[in-house]
């Protein structure tokens, strides 16, 4: 196996509290690290760096575990190019849109839906991003759900199966069927293909009653909860994920003290996604409030084409800090760590011994480039798994 080392880093952000003067980030300034094929072996002052077969020279740049984007929905067709443009014009965003994608994604063929992931992952990687998350859930039918996992097993070992995303269209007058059809046959056929199990949690989709049959059922096929909670409204999602020890509660935009306290007391992470918050002009989630109430945040792109359709996880760095009182520190540890925790992963999100080898280098001194210099494309390497690939 052979081994490199990184060298020259000015700021490295390990992402390892025993690491650096950073008790967050575990920051070494003038680092080095050593990759042994798709691992770290080693990180730390340069000057101390273990011998190695070769050797890269980072030019000062900054590194920084590559992003976890921990919630994204790529399985569709089309786009809602219109549904924007009249959203920012002033029409408000609502579940239902959701519809005229559901019929884009059930025409189109397994090459296409395949395609297209493909294209947002590759821009997601070229943006720093390392680990990704993605859904089923256009698809709504137990052959469109079941063959969008399948695609999207071929690409990452995070797939989430969201039947219960709306009810699909053609049981709209009978909700309690498709409740039924989604945690029997559905199930049965997705769960084979899926690590979690998610349910849009909210008005014009699904309520709490409804969301506790569909997670428990997941429990019982060996998927593991997470949900869409509290988006557009106050609701019970959020108390119903930590109940359920759901891995994380992802929204969060509406919260009561109750809420709050419960996802503190709870290792349900919160999930922010402020994509959603921008492409809807919606209020933003407030960060700063469950930082200091001791909740776990995590920070996420949920890019598909209705409420946020960015692969950006920078963007959504910046706009945490401008808008979300997150500091650029903390930021960073939620799109990093903060994922890799809302997967319930430890070989990802950080840069020390026994992690994967998965690395961004930006095009500037420090990681708190990302929120100074917002918009500005900023990554200019990405290693993932031990391998460049930017
Ligand atoms: O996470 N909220 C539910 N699902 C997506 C939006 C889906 C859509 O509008 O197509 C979200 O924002
Ligand atoms: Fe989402």
């Amino acid at each position: 196996m052979s081994s490199t080392v990184i060298t020259n880093i000015a700021a490295l952000v390990t992402n390892d509290p025993s690491l650096g003067d950073n008790s967050l980030l575990g920051l070494v300034r003038d680092a080095a690290v050593v990759i042994d094929g798709d691992r770290v072996a080693w990180t730390g002052e340069s000057s101390k760096a273990p011998a190695t077969d070769n050797r890269v020279d980072a030019g000062g740049r900054a590194v920084l575990p590559g992003f976890v984007d921990s919630h994204s929905h790529l399985l569709f067709a089309g786009d809602r190019t219109e549904e924007f443009n009249a959203r920012m014009s002033g029409r408000p965003y609502s579940a239902g849109g959701i519809r005229t994608t559901v019929a884009a994604t059930r025409a189109a063929s397994d090459a296409e839906l395949e395609a297209g992931l493909t294209r947002y992952l590759e821009e997601a990687l070229r943006q720093g991003t390392t680990t990704f998350e993605t859904k089923s859930g256009y698809g709504l039918t137990t052959a469109d759900e079941s063959r969008a996992l399948r695609v999207a097993a071929r690409h990452t070992d995070e797939v989430t199966f969201l039947g219960a995303h709306i009810v699909a269209p053609e049981l709209a007058e009978d909700p309690a069927a498709y409740v039924a059809l989604v945690t029997g046959e559905m199930l049965d056929a997705c769960a084979p293909h899926a690590r979690w199990i998610d349910v849009f949690c909210e008005k014009g989709a699904f309520d709490g009653d409804q969301a506790r049959a569909i997670l428990t059922a997941g429990k019982a096929r060996g998927l593991h909860p997470r949900i869409h909670a509290n988006q557009l409204s106050y609701g019970p999602g959020v108390q119903l994920g930590v109940e359920l020890d759901a891995a994380s509660a992802d929204h969060c935009t509406h919260l009561t003290d109750a809420d709050v306290d419960a996802l503190a007391n709870s290792r349900t992470v919160a999930t922010l996604l402020p994509g959603a918050e921008f492409s809807t002009r919606a209020e933003w989630p407030d960060a700063r409030r469950l930082i200091d109430a001791g909740a776990t945040v995590a920070l996420s792109t949920d890019c598909n084409p209705g409420s946020s359709f960015t692969s950006s996880v920078p963007f959504c760095v910046a706009l945490a800090v401008r808008d979300m009182g997150m500091t650029p520190d903390e930021a960073v540890w939620s799109a990093t760590a903060g994922g890799a925790a809302a997967l319930r992963r430890d070989d990802i999100g950080r840069l020390s011994p026994g992690a994967y080898a998965d690395l961004t280098v930006l095009d500037a001194p420090s990681h708190v480039h990302l929120a100074y210099r917002p918009g500005v494309p900023l990554v200019s390497g990405v290693w993932r798994r031990g391998v460049r690939k930017v």
